[in-house]
């Protein structure tokens, strides 16, 4: 069987510990050369993948560095049974192309949630505290404590707003709740009032809250929704965190209200498409904390995405039932019910 893997390119014994790269490849060359298997790593899907599409069987690509599986991919490609995300969230696969050509969506679910809750936080607290400006005045052999103090705030006290509230939006809520802050969310799967945090309808979350902090996957319905008119809703000076996906805030409309001072900052790791290109707005805009896509990629987070790819690619081999919880797509069906929120 041919299975296609993307990973980002990484010179030879230069990033020794760097599972998700073209050298290492999750550690999946000799797992699959043992089971007969063959594996081809590529690293430029523009270029690369093509030559590919008429007969692999699997596809493995990464969030953070995807293989954008398209309606014409997946039309070029009919022996395609199998497309693995190695992480968490599949939208870089068109999931009516899934359906339609009956490709089997599978995701190592809940593999990096701990990694990504805890840059959130750090986002959030990079944002308040204007830690940017405190770092680039200490290391430009600056002094000018008005400047950075003008914006520096505690986050005691503040509303917490979390859109998505599954594992990792909870596991955020866990990690700030001993900050005291006031904590809600708005998830249709989640409307218990839990981990001290408050149910509340989106209005409310988005025009109450001090700082929104984005969980919820990119489907149809989160696709641009935090557009221009939304969030022109949020409070006047509040923030947003977005470690979900890129597509669900407005690229201009984001850049505009930073730029305009209704918001006061922007952070996350998220952007489209990824690779981001070098003109993308974020980049430069002001009021950011941006970062390439790298928060669920930790050390630890590529151990349990490379176990669980192997795992997810072992039952497919054996025919096996993979585990309920990484199903996105299989039969026909979208199984995940995170992807079902209408
Ligand atoms: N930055 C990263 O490296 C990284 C890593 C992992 C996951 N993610 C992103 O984070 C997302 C969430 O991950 P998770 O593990 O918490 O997933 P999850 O499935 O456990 O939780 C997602 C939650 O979002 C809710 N949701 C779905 N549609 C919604 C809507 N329209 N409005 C409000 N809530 C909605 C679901 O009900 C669910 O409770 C992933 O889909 C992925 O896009 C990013």
């Amino acid at each position: 069987m041919k299975i296609v893997a993307v990973f980002p390119e990484s010179e030879a014994n230069k990033n020794e510990n760097q599972l998700l790269s073209t050298e290492k490849a999750l550690g999946l060359q000799s797992f699959l050369e043992e089971r007969h298997h063959e594996l081809v790593i590529i690293s430029d899907t523009a270029t690369q993948l093509e030559p590919h599409l008429k007969d692999m069987s699997v596809v493995i690509s990464s969030p953070f560095y995807p293989a954008y599986i398209t309606k014409e991919i997946a039309a070029k490609a009919p022996n395609l049974k199998l497309a693995i995300t190695a992480g968490v969230g599949s939208d870089h696969v068109d999931l009516d192309a899934a359906l339609e050509n009956h490709i089997s969506v599978v995701e190592v679910t809940g593999s990096n949630v701990v990694s990504v809750a805890e840059h959130a936080v750090m986002n959030i607290l990079i944002l308040l505290r204007n830690f940017l400006e405190g770092h680039r005045q200490a290391v430009e052999g600056e002094w000018d404590l008005p400047k950075v103090g003008n914006h520096a705030h505690d986050i005691e006290g503040k509303t917490v707003g979390i859109f998505g509230f599954g594992r990792i939006g909870q596991l955020v809520a866990q990690r700030l709740k001993p900050f005291d802050v006031r904590l809600q969310h708005f998830d249709p799967l989640h409307q218990e009032n839990i981990l001290g945090s408050q149910f509340v309808p989106f209005e409310q979350l988005v025009e109450t809250s001090d700082i929104i902090t984005i969980h919820a996957p990119l489907t149809k319905q989160t696709d641009n929704l935090f557009d221009r008119d939304l969030m022109l809703k949020m409070k006047r000076g509040s923030y947003l965190v977005n470690t979900a996906r890129g597509k669900i805030v407005d690229r201009d409309a984001l850049k505009e209200l930073l730029e305009s001072d209704h918001l006061a900052g922007y952070a996350g790791d998220v952007w489209y498409p990824q690779p981001a290109p070098k003109d993308h707005p974020w980049r430069t805009m002001p009021k950011q904390a941006m970062t390439v896509h790298y928060s669920g990629m930790t050390l630890e987070a590529q151990m349990r995405i490379g176990e669980g790819v192997k795992d997810i690619l072992t039952r497919f081999f054996e025919h096996r039932p993979f585990q309920t919880k990484d199903v996105i797509v299989e039969d026909g069906e979208i199984k995940s019910p995170s992807y079902r929120v209408k």
